[in-house]
């Protein structure tokens, strides 16, 4: 989660999300190493006496200013291509999670077991216990898996919500009437903080999302009974 000045991304907490990292930082130096000699060229453009009547034109100056920067932006596209498209995929999802956005509180539905719905509110902050984080911290909180590829189905039952963990990468537009989907698979056990990121009402601020992640054995002891034996 994010603490007192941190202004830069969270700790990834799954692959996707480190990736996301890594394309960030290399995104920032390409931006440094453009800005550096912008700035540069800038500063000795106001101080040097170099005039010249009769330069008009300069063909090979100008098709060397336009493909560079084409060049350039093609590094960038690139991996942001590939990140986009491994976003995408749902690699053979070991669970199911469904998320429902509401005006203002987040319903989920454990679709691979029976009877596990339950509605996850944001736990005010008079009753805040030290122990939790205020305006993250929720009654319920979702309990899922490490190590294990995840499939997320998000959707609304009022207005726009937004599924949103930002150290997992995560962060699904939750629309009435449609059903988006996203895969993750988280790295470590502990704690994971999010919050709804569409503007939805005037408690917008305070529909909080929390995820434990927990080891794969506790999360099958934990006596949930899977539809497939039942029926
Ligand atoms: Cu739900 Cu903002």
């Amino acid at each position: 989660m994010t603490t007192w000045l941190n202004m830069s991304l969270q700790d990834g907490a799954s692959p996707i999300m480190e990736q996301l990292i890594f394309f960030h930082d290399h995104t920032l130096m390409i931006m440094l190493m453009i800005i550096t000699t912008v700035m540069y060229m800038m500063t000795t453009l106001l101080w040097n006496k170099h005039t010249s009547r009769f330069m008009l034109e300069g063909q090979l100056i100008e098709t060397t200013w336009t493909i560079a920067p084409a060049i350039i932006l093609v590094f960038i596209a690139m991996p942001s291509l590939r990140l986009l498209y491994l976003m995408d995929e749902i690699h053979n999802p070991t669970m199911t999670l469904k998320a429902v956005g509401h005006q203002w509180y987040w319903s989920y539905e454990y679709s691979d077991f029976t009877k596990l719905e339950f509605d996850s509110y944001m736990i005010p902050q008079e009753e805040n216990q030290a122990s939790t984080f205020r305006l993250l911290d929720t009654d319920n909180r979702i309990v899922l898996p490490m190590n294990s590829p995840i499939r997320l189905v998000v959707t609304a039952a009022d207005v726009l919500h937004s599924w949103t963990i930002p150290s997992l990468g995560v962060k699904t537009d939750a629309t009435p009437g449609r059903l988006n989907q996203v895969s993750f698979s988280i790295n470590h056990p502990g704690i994971l903080y999010g919050q709804c990121s569409e503007i939805c009402g005037a408690n917008h601020s305070f529909m909080p999302i929390t995820i434990e992640s927990v080891s794969a054995n506790h999360f099958i002891n934990m006596s949930l009974k899977p539809k497939s034996i039942i029926s």
